[in-house]
């Protein structure tokens, strides 16, 4: 059974709202073909929403994928940004932009620029990008190279001594802003869905049925946030604090404590996919792990 829904066999009640779950589809890897397929799967399950947990695409490519999903849902779509969406800008321009976007078309909410999103009396949704902050494993001995200090600018146009002090920053400016806005919800509110794109523990950073070692950790970690959640689950206990996320490319769910809940989602590069048709009901959310990917 689900961590997120272990009060019972059966307890299960009709969902007020089903959301689809969708992470690092990496938009700019699959055809057209295998894009309107999918288009048509999503449809075809009528989710009163779309959750987006980051790797939309690259460069210019992220705002014209996130218009085209505005045109072709016609419903709210919910998104953070993952480290590719930020390739060929810096951290900030690409912010802007994508804000500027958002505040354009109605229908996208890039939920780092959006407080507490309101789903039912008692169940809000919030989010914010995250980063692999350089808080987790042994950074100064990591053998991996992200392609993200080729390609972003903030790491392109600074010297590698800098490196780590911005990664730490991208983290806890995230874990900031979520705990503003987990300290903002409303007292009735007992479900929390949490959308980001770094796996905030280790416990949550999969790799083939694996927590994440020593030399992937800085990358692959959101110590940030990780912090953010873990004080208000323990400040909430009757809250259930579920988050979403991906960037590992490898799923599994992990419950960090009984009230807070992680869900990491898979990806292929060139596949599209439904990570989960998320329910909302009196009981919470239910993250169900369902569909296939499209090629
Ligand atoms: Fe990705
Ligand atoms: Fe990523």
């Amino acid at each position: 059974m689900d961590p997120a829904h272990s009060d019972g066999v059966g307890a299960h009640r009709m969902p007020v709202a089903t959301m689809a779950w969708i992470t690092d589809p990496h938009f700019d890897h699959a055809k057209l073909e295998t894009w309107r397929e999918w288009a048509d799967e999503v449809i075809g399950h009528h989710p009163t929403a779309l959750v987006l947990t980051g790797d939309i695409s690259e460069g210019d490519d992220v705002s014209y994928q996130l218009r085209c999903m505005a045109e072709t849902f016609d419903r709210p779509i919910y998104f953070v940004l993952g480290n590719h969406d930020f390739y060929g800008k810096s951290i900030g321009g690409t912010r802007r932009q994508i804000i500027d976007l958002a505040r354009d078309v109605p229908q996208l909410h890039y939920l780092t620029d959006c407080g507490p999103v309101m789903l039912a009396k008692d169940a809000a949704l919030i989010g914010d990008d995250g980063w692999g902050d350089a808080t987790q494993g042994d950074y100064e001995n990591t053998t991996v190279r992200s392609n993200d200090f080729e390609l972003i600018d903030d790491f392109r146009t600074s010297s590698r001594d800098t490196w780590r002090e911005i990664l730490q920053r991208e983290g806890r400016q995230s874990g900031e802003r979520l705990s503003s806005k987990l300290a903002s919800l409303p007292k009735s509110v007992r479900h929390v869905l949490i959308a980001t794109h770094v796996p905030p523990f280790r416990e949550s950073c999969w790799y083939e049925g694996k927590t994440t070692d020593e030399n992937w950790a800085p990358f692959f970690v959101c110590g940030g946030v990780a912090e953010a959640l873990r004080v208000a689950a323990e400040a909430n206990p009757d809250r259930i604090h579920t988050v979403l996320c991906g960037h590992t490319h490898h799923d599994g769910d992990a419950e960090i404590l009984p009230n807070l809940i992680v869900h990491t989602g898979y990806s292929r590069y060139g596949t599209l996919d439904i990570e989960s048709l998320i329910e909302l009901s009196g009981d919470g959310f239910f993250v169900p792990r369902v569909v296939e990917a499209m090629e």
